[in-house]
């Protein structure tokens, strides 16, 4: 055993140290180097230790760099080392991070970093919370319980009954909404298709005086972090039209909503802690391993009636929460151990200046390329920064090349009819000389595809 695990400890390091000087992008080679591992599934038993090496041979080449300093892509945090040795520990632990009872370490530190989650954010304190595998399924889990709640309000016991023949359930969101939000709607029965849309402006800010007039059981989704400019809603507008008219409102902030853990960022999410429900991830801003996202819902109970059951070999009392009484699933590992090492570890100023550093140098992507001539699309507000190099055509040519170069790695999206590379700083890895490394790489291949 004591073999396997250090060779596997001294594969990671050497893979880790090495992401400073290879390509962010997997070499073509590497990925058609993938078919060694399409063999016929062993008959015969073979050394750990050979398993391990193929593992590494072939599929550390053909990753993409995303732990590294200089990947921008999606929206991604590379794992803090502190958050990573705390995923091999409590990996070791091997718990079944259900009941407080049969894994009271992992439940006990799971209730820990929810305090200090909430702590840092500024929400309240009374949230119950729901450690799972991300943003998406923390939306499911937050509009379950505010499903719970809207229609428990009216009488309307969902869990026992499902929605044949309940009151109708009005879902408003904005015309940003991030697509798991739509799917977690589509998975509670509240419909893909079936909700109000409130128009937005140039950076994907719901427009709060085009909110329509709420009655009856109303659960409002708003956004704290567009996935293209980084834009939070005018929650604190929305909170006061829809909690005038009883509405419940939920905040989908999967990066935007560690914006309040950050002092000069904190303003844009002004009045969020005024919401009902709250879905973010560990995974990206606090730079934990994947895969790990939270859930806060300010009435405990109804995150609680949405999602916990009970069973005779299930002994639920318990005089710590039980984890799994929040969550979807029964099993499930101890992410909130890798959470809470993140807090431990950075503190309250250790993550504000992650987060502070991160919106700095996605400034200074957007200043280095606006001067060689790029057009920046978005207000950087965040960390999110969308660049046009030209028209649709030309700017995929250039994403090409960068991907291709292999300095950094950054991806294309489409923003309101224009076509760009949206880089996201999100990880604690990037360097100041890292921003400008890139930056040059970028206006390099920007220049040589001319
Ligand atoms: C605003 C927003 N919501 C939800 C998600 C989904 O998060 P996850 O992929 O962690 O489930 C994302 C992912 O980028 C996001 O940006």
């Amino acid at each position: 055993m004591k073999e396997i695990l250090s060779d596997a400890a001294a594969r990671s390091i050497r893979y880790l140290e090495g992401l400073q000087s290879r390509a962010v992008a997997p070499a073509p080679a590497a990925i058609a180097a993938l078919s060694a591992f399409d063999e016929p599934l062993p008959d015969a038993s073979s050394t750990p230790a050979d398993t391990l090496r193929l593992l590494d041979e072939i599929g550390s080449p053909a990753t993409m760099a995303m732990a590294g300093p200089r990947f921008f892509g999606f929206v991604i945090g590379g794992s803090l080392p502190v958050t990573l040795g705390a995923n091999w520990l409590a990996g070791a632990w091997d718990q079944n991070a259900v009941l407080y009872r049969a894994t009271p370490g992992a439940a006990y530190l799971e209730r820990i970093a929810l305090r200090w989650a909430l702590e840092v954010l500024h929400l309240p304190r009374e949230c119950g919370g729901a450690f799972v595998t991300g943003a998406t399924v923390a939306n499911l889990c937050a509009l379950a319980a505010a499903r719970h709640a809207v229609l428990a309000r009216v009488g309307w016991h969902v869990e026992a009954d499902g929605l044949f023949g309940a009151p109708p359930v009005t879902v408003v969101v904005g015309d940003e909404i991030h697509p798991s939000v739509t799917k977690s709607l589509g998975i509670l029965g509240l419909g893909r298709s079936r909700v109000v849309k409130v128009p937005v402006d140039g950076q994907g800010r719901m427009i709060a005086a085009n909110l329509p007039p709420l009655t009856g059981p109303t659960i409002v989704c708003v956004q704290a972090g567009n996935v293209n400019t980084g834009a939070i809603d005018p929650i604190a507008e929305i909170c006061r039209r829809a909690h005038a008219a009883g509405a419940w409102v939920h905040v989908d902030g999967a990066f935007g909503l560690w914006a309040a853990a950050a002092p000069s960022r904190a303003h844009l999410t002004a009045g969020i802690a005024e919401a009902d429900s709250w879905a973010t991830d560990a995974h990206k801003w606090l730079n934990v391993p994947y895969d790990s996202g939270l859930a806060f819902v300010r009435d405990a109970h109804a995150l609680q009636a949405a999602m916990a059951i009970t069973a005779e070999y299930l002994p639920t009392q318990s005089e710590i929460r039980n984890p799994a009484d929040f969550t979807p699933e029964l099993s499930r590992r101890a992410r909130g151990v890798e959470v809470w090492a993140a807090l431990r570890s950075l503190g309250r100023t250790g993550v504000a200046e992650l987060i502070e550093r991160n919106c700095t140098q996605a400034r200074r992507f957007a200043e280095r390329l606006s001067a060689a001539g790029g057009e920046i699309l978005n207000e950087v507000v965040l960390n999110q920064v969308l660049v046009a190099f030209g028209d649709a055509e030309k700017t995929k040519r250039v994403i090409e090349a960068i991907q291709a170069d292999g300095t950094c790695w950054a991806g294309i999206t489409v923003w309101q009819g224009r076509t760009a590379m949206r880089i996201s700083v999100s990880s604690w890895a990037t360097t100041d000389a890292d921003v400008e490394r890139s930056a040059d790489a970028m206006i390099r291949c920007w220049r040589a595809s001319r």
